[in-house]
């Protein structure tokens, strides 16, 4: 194993963000410790606690830092108090940017079904008992970013809004190729989503598709529509093992098969960069909720989708499969011992103990 130093930034952001990350970096701690990797962690400002101290989501301090890190654990952005700023200033514009800025492309939304909690899920229990999807989503291009954008006004003073769906060539082939070495790690199939029957755009990240398979022969590569993916989704979720599909179209569906699980406080992310000439990549992981402005400041949110982002980071950015096994192998413990915080705690269910943010931190923390 490594002894180089692995620098962590801590982006906490804004509403439950700061409390998740909190217990987050606490596992963090530990799990380095254990494994003897020796860590250093820093802090850094974004979305709309940035805007409150500097005026913007996000401020030139935090990419620096960013870009100092081997990796970086995020909270969440956003809330309704900074809801009426212009665009270019609201807190997403901060995630938006330190995607942009670190081209983090290949954004890794796994949902996977814990046995305890199929009966939480809102779909009947054999249909997501088991289930294990991993869907890459394309982060840092499409309809996100494409120019040009904007409203303007017409000569006869209607108003005309437009945003641009655009993929280059290499763009899809960078994508394509994370997912085909993923699908290659696990099932082997390999499901590409798309409009291709109205986009032309997505006809074309389609063919792409199809021609990178020659490379990867060994994964099966199915095509579907966006559309008949949502209804797949919600109607027979194990017939898929690994998605991809364009920024738009991932963010609509890892909601989705984010709820299949139980919870959306339940699942992590990683989204990473491509391979610097050094050796590494830069590599942001968050949890895929946002930043549950209802429920900020309560102490009730649920840490585990940060802790498992946590698993992650040991898994792709400091390649220790052990370490992250060992923090996956916790959760799933302490779930096993009926712990839940109250978006996955049912009332009726005999043993469950309903917990605090800080408790079920604590919890993962002895599991460990
Ligand atoms: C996500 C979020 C973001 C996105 C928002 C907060 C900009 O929904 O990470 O899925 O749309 O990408
Ligand atoms: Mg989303």
């Amino acid at each position: 194993m490594s002894k180089d130093v692995k620098k962590v930034l801590v982006i906490p952001g804004d509403g439950i963000g700061t409390e998740v990350t909190a217990e987050a970096v606490n596992v963090l701690k530990k799990v380095c410790k254990t494994h003897e990797i020796p860590l250093d962690i820093d802090y850094a400002d974004l979305g709309g606690i940035a805007y409150d101290k500097c005026g913007t989501p996000f401020p030139a301090e935090t990419l620096e830092k960013a870009r100092q890190s081997d990796a970086i654990l995020l909270g969440a952005v956003g809330g309704p108090k900074w809801e009426a700023l212009d665009y270019s200033i609201r807190p997403e514009r901060g995630l938006l940017g330190i995607r942009k800025e670190l081209d983090l492309f290949a954004n890794l939304r796994p949902a996977k079904t814990f046995a305890v909690l199929a009966g939480a899920s809102s779909l009947k229990e054999h249909l997501v008992a088991g289930l294990d999807i991993m869907i890459i989503r394309e982060l840092t291009s499409g309809i996100y970013f494409g120019q040009p954008r904007g409203v303007e006004t017409l000569p006869n003073g209607e108003q005309r809004g437009f945003n641009t769906e655009e993929y280059t060539t290499s763009q899809v082939k960078r994508i394509a190729k994370v997912a085909f070495e993923i699908a290659g790690s696990r099932a082997k199939n390999l499901c590409s989503i798309d409009k291709a029957n109205v986009l032309e755009v997505t006809e074309m990240w389609r063919n792409i598709l199809t021609a990178e398979n020659v490379n990867y022969k060994d994964i099966k590569l199915s095509h579907m529509y966006v559309d008949n993916a949502a209804m797949q989704l919600v109607r027979s979720p194990k017939q898929f093992d690994v998605i991809v599909t364009n920024n738009l179209f991932g963010d609509i569906l890892s909601d989705i098969a984010a709820m299949l699980t139980g919870s959306l406080g339940m699942l992590p992310s990683a989204s990473l960069g491509a391979l610097r000439e050094d050796g590494k990549r830069y590599a942001l992981y968050e949890p895929v909720h946002g930043s549950a402005p209802d429920i900020a400041g309560k102490g009730i949110a649920n840490p585990l989708a940060t802790i498992l982002s946590v698993a992650m980071m040991l898994k792709y950015s400091f390649n220790n499969s052990k370490a992250a096994k060992s923090v996956e192998d916790a959760v799933e413990r302490v779930l096993n011992k009926g712990f839940r915080t109250a978006d996955i705690y049912t009332p009726d269910s005999d043993a469950s103990k309903k917990l605090f943010t800080k408790e079920m931190g604590e919890a993962v923390l002895s599991e460990l």
